[in-house]
């Protein structure tokens, strides 16, 4: 299989609605109330613009394969077992584009404490809540809350509400998050910067290069952290918590709760992430992709709905997808040579998330449109 037709999964921009999908949005849009409204106004079945084009298969059978545990004890301190380290990180971003990580320097009571306060969030007075509700990511609020980021563009709606906040390089002041999950937020991002950077180092060691590589150019400037709340869902099997996609970062660190549901796509056939406690998980993002020509996968990921809930997670998303820079980026020139050559053209990272942005999340990697 080449890479093109890997990165085409499902595309479901093929099937057109038979009725107003426009108008159907634009009246759940206003409510500003989220899926969690929808679910708190006692709905019993999922309404149309959530529905897949074809229902999702929640008991897959297939024998499963086991996403990669790394342990990050020592990498400071003992120079062998970092050696090791970076080996599984190699393996593990050119296979499954995935990998979790256990002692990675931030404490299970922070881990606990920032999944409340995402809840804590979701679960305020829908009034005080509304507040929040916006589509501007101009930076005008700080925190940015709506249901389905690209509600109008893409062809799925997704059960799920988030909320996105940029926290570097311009962190915002305290006052400007939200009471619920201001002080956690602050924290969390700060440890999730420096396991960022941490990481990053691995990465570029991994890739033979000096350990300053990839933040020299710049991968750990910005961070975009998002709190995920998916609620439970009376009709798990007719719709999707979060639509096949890749992510538009150099990586992500994402932390999830106790109930389960992440899958990601390897050799062929979905794989659950499962809940660990204290773990946090990482992936390789399309830029990451894009400066390696390759050499690690942004990898291919959803959430599936469930009856259980509410779900909450927190991605933390190193990009400066809302930063004016005007960085250019390339498949590193260090790994190129005659037998692997540039497959990517010159991108800004503010040009990549405009097409992304716009495009939604339709099955089909944003990484295509800026192939040679
Ligand atoms: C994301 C993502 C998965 C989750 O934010 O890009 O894939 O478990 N989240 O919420
Ligand atoms: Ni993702």
């Amino acid at each position: 299989m080449v890479l093109s037709e890997k990165l085409v999964l499902s595309d479901a921009s093929a099937q057109l609605p038979d009725y107003d999908r426009k108008a159907e949005l634009t009246v759940f849009d206003e409510t500003k109330a989220g899926v969690k409204g929808l679910v708190d106004s006692g709905v019993t079945e999922v309404p149309r613009i959530f529905h897949l084009p074809s229902p999702e298969n929640l008991n897959n059978e297939q024998p499963q394969l086991t996403i990669p545990t790394i342990d990050l004890q020592g990498i400071n301190e003992d120079p062998i077992r970092r050696k090791e380290v970076i080996r599984q990180v190699e393996s593990a971003l050119e296979s499954w584009g995935f990998f979790q990580t256990v002692n990675n320097g931030i404490s299970v009571n922070v881990l606990d404490e920032v999944l409340k306060g995402v809840m804590d969030f979701y679960e305020q007075d829908t009034e005080v809540k509304k507040q929040w509700y916006t589509r501007d990511r101009s930076g005008k609020m700080r925190l940015v809350y709506n249901s389905n980021f690209d509600l109008y563009a893409g062809p799925v709606t997704n059960w799920r509400d988030t909320f996105y906040c940029n926290m570097a390089p311009n962190p915002p002041q305290p006052h400007e998050l939200p009471l619920p999950c201001r002080d956690i937020l602050m924290e969390y991002s700060t440890q999730v910067m420096k396991l960022g950077i941490s990481l990053l180092e691995l990465i570029s060691e991994a890739l033979g290069l000096d350990p300053n590589y990839l933040l020299d150019m710049g991968c750990a400037d910005g961070l975009g952290v998002l709190g995920h709340y998916y609620p439970s869902c009376p009709q798990p099997e007719l719709t999707i918590g979060a639509q096949v996609h890749t992510d538009n970062s150099f990586i992500t660190i994402l932390l999830q709760d106790h109930i389960g549901g992440l899958k990601v796509f390897y050799q062929n056939q979905w794989t659950d992430v499962p809940p660990i406690p204290g773990a946090l998980i990482v992936n390789a993002g399309d830029y990451l992709q894009l400066i390696t020509n390759d050499k690690f996968v942004s990898s291919q990921h959803k959430v599936v709905a469930n009856k259980v809930g509410p779900r909450v997670s927190v991605a933390s998303f190193f990009t400066t997808g809302q930063t004016e820079t005007s960085k250019v980026y390339e498949p590193i020139g260090e790994l190129l040579s005659e037998d692997n050559p540039s497959k990517y053209k010159r991108i800004t990272i503010k040009e990549y998330e405009k097409y992304y942005l716009a495009k939604g999340l339709d099955g089909v990697s944003a990484l295509l449109h800026f192939m040679i």
